[in-house]
């Protein structure tokens, strides 16, 4: 964040109470509802999320212990027995749901499809059979590497269904990457197409695929099964490639959701971290399900009327969550664009809201500031007042970018929910209820029932009010993340490294920096670790470190992140070349196309910064804060006496 963000963000004093009608109709409906249900939460959390589990989810058969903390091990609803595609589809079909829309599908050039309950629910069905024809098993690995066309979310759905783990990539990032993941993963198979469309042009997914399994790379993966949709022409391997809609024709609609223990797990989601490769967050049936449900309903206050829209991709926690698994289980409708803003069609958002009346619109900030820059004429130009909640995510919003989005797509009726969470934690962690917590611009507010948040010191000691610090998460909750794959000490050391000298137990370390005011209300600083957020995405400094320094042009590499207007932070490589290597334009492009080809397009540097050395301590460890300050421009702050040579600075600062 900007200096101007940060300052603006600690003077922010408005407060915005709920609509009293929002209120008198939503799920939770004033703040003593939350506080009082916040109280029991925390004094009796057995009692309050067994409850929970109850109500809000069918069971094959009932757990017999609600929560079994072994830190920092968790299980939670153990013994019990479910499916979340029985959740998100069965249970809809007797109780009057059946012919609802469950999802609404814009297709990039003007296409559309929706399908009700049934028709999910018998797709879904279809593509189980075809999986398990395949020789999937329980248990199994499934890469879905897919644009945003409904076969994503019907993959997704008969995978869980049969018991196989699925593991979405996200379709922007490259061959490498994918087959980084599908290795980790150990799929069996990967679900695909032929390609998807994003912003007027046509993404080759499948080629990806190819390239990802080229000369035997994926040894665990025995068949691609491609869905049609641009109609490309790709190239098949016999046997090992096999088409959807032909394998469909024979398929039964008719396949029983099968009966998962609680633990059994759900999926596995890679995501950056601080060092090393992505990893693979893992979560599972019983906790997940009840957790994307119950913060569906509480923080969008979902109701069978409601048509909500999430922008996520499927490949993000968010899509997951948002997008599929919280608003289907709920029984509403959501809708699904495989498209993006785009100078073609700027106003593509504010169209799809009108079209199907979408009431519940969940974006992220950098969209945010993207609108905003292109003028209030566009969404003022269409109907939205169908819109009755605005959500967001991924990234700290900005006072300047709430009170647009408030005012100029709310119309000033809409509360806005600013949700902090992440891929480890499953769902929403710290928002408002909108009919129950009055907002401030640029606070994702309180935290939700169950979730115990602190602002602590590198000691774990609390910091007054109003002091930045470090947000923490005290207890454990049913969405919480299980493990990484295969690696429970990166999972340990990477969460769980801080006992709280309060109470000698576990803590869980988010990564992000935080305050609390007076209020309780928490305001979201950013990344406090060696993570980047470019518009909501996270990378590891360390993942495109290692893409550049994998060029046979460059020696080192140091990649820190640098406040943006629109994209919240942008990537600045500090590089130093091997001997024979020399700055050039041509090699500064050539090394932004190496990290793409790498990682993916989220990844790309906007800067290239050559030099003769880094800053570094004389154990040889690179001072990012100093390139931080430089990348930024500005005076280089803070104690450099550790540095080796601090003429590396003078260098670095003239730019040579
Ligand atoms: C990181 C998690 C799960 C949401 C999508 C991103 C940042 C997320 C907010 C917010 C400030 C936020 C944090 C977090 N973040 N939401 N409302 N305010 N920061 O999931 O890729 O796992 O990234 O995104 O830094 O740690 P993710």
């Amino acid at each position: 964040m900007s200096q101007a963000t940060i300052e603006s963000i600690l003077q922010e004093e408005r407060l915005f109470q709920p609509p009293a009608e929002f209120s008198q109709a939503a799920h939770i409906k004033s703040l003593e509802e939350y506080q009082r249900i916040y109280a029991k939460s925390v004094a009796e959390p057995e009692v309050f999320w067994g409850e929970l589990a109850e109500q809000e989810l069918h069971w094959f058969q009932k757990w017999d212990k609600v929560r079994d903390w072994q830190p920092p091990f968790a299980q939670w609803f153990v013994g019990g027995k479910l499916n979340i595609s029985y959740n998100c589809l069965d249970r809809h079909l007797t109780n009057g749901r059946r012919d609802k829309t469950a999802l609404i599908w814009e297709g990039e050039p003007g296409d559309s499809r929706t399908f009700t309950y049934a028709e999910l629910h018998q797709e879904v069905c279809q593509m189980a059979n075809v999986l398990k024809k395949l020789g999937l098993e329980k248990g199994d690995r499934v890469g879905i590497y897919m644009p945003m066309i409904p076969e994503a979310a019907i993959a997704m759905l008969a995978c869980v269904r049969i018991g196989a783990i699925h593991t979405v990539v996200f379709a922007g990032f490259s061959a490498e990457a994918l087959k980084e993941r599908l290795v980790d993963a150990q799929a069996k198979i990967v679900i695909t197409a032929d390609g998807g469309w994003r912003k007027d042009v046509i993404v080759p997914v499948k080629e990806q695929v190819n390239r990802a399994l080229a000369d035997n790379g994926v040894p665990s993966v025995q068949n691609v099964l491609v869905v049609k949709r641009t109609d490309q022409k790709v190239n098949m391997i016999p046997e090992r490639d096999l088409w959807w809609h032909e394998l469909r024709q024979d398929a039964s609609t008719d396949c029983p959701a099968e009966p998962m223990d609680s633990e059994d797990t759900l999926f596995i989601l890679y995501t950056s971290g601080t060092t090393g490769k992505p990893k693979g967050v893992v979560h599972t049936v019983g906790g997940y399900s009840l957790y994307s449900h119950i913060t569906t309903k509480w923080i969008f206050d979902v109701k069978d009327s409601d048509i909500l829209w999430c922008t996520a991709d499927v490949g993000w926690i968010t899509g997951h969550s948002y997008i599929i698994y919280g608003p289907l289980s709920n029984g509403a409708t959501t809708v699904m664009y495989e498209g993006a803003p785009r100078s073609s069609n700027p106003g593509c958002f504010w169209d799809l809201i009108q079209k199907y009346r979408v009431t519940i619109f969940y974006t992220a900030p950098t969209a945010i500031r993207t609108f905003m820059k292109m003028g209030e004429e566009l969404p003022k130009a269409r109907d939205l007042s169908s819109l009755r909640l605005l959500g967001s995510v991924g990234e700290p919003i900005n006072p300047t970018a709430w009170m647009w989005y408030y005012r100029v797509i709310g119309g000033k009726r809409c509360p806005v929910t600013d949700t902090w969470w992440q891929t480890e934690t499953g769902g929403a962690m710290i928002s408002p209820l909108p009919g129950a917590i009055p907002t401030k611009p640029g606070s994702a507010t309180l935290p939700f029932p169950g979730i115990v948040a602190d602002v602590v010191d590198l000691n774990g000691n609390p910091v007054g009010e109003n002091q930045g610090g470090y947000l923490v998460i005290h207890n454990p909750w049913p969405g919480m993340l299980r493990n990484v794959y295969r690696n429970p000490d990166r999972y340990r050391s990477t969460y769980w490294e801080h006992i709280s000298p309060k109470d000698g137990k576990y803590i869980y370390f988010t990564g992000d920096g935080a305050r609390k005011d007076q209020d309780g209300y928490f305001w979201i600083m950013g990344r406090v670790d060696d993570v980047i957020n470019v518009a909501g995405h996270r990378l590891g400094t360390m993942e495109v470190e290692s893409a550049l320094v994998s060029h046979q042009a460059v020696s080192e590499a140091a990649v820190v992140g640098r406040p943006e207007e629109i994209k919240g932070e942008e990537i600045v490589a500090f590089v130093t070349l091997e001997e024979g290597y020399f700055p050039s334009e041509e090699l500064t492009k050539e090394l932004k196309n190496h990290v793409v080809q790498e990682i993916g397009v989220i990844a790309r540097p906007s800067a290239i910064r050559f030099t003769d050395a880094l800053p570094k301590t004389r154990s040889g460890k690179i001072v990012r804060r100093v390139l931080r300050d430089l990348a930024a421009g500005k005076e280089v702050a803070g104690d450099l006496s550790t540095l080796e040579d601090r003429s590396v600075i003078e260098q670095l600062r003239s730019g040579t």
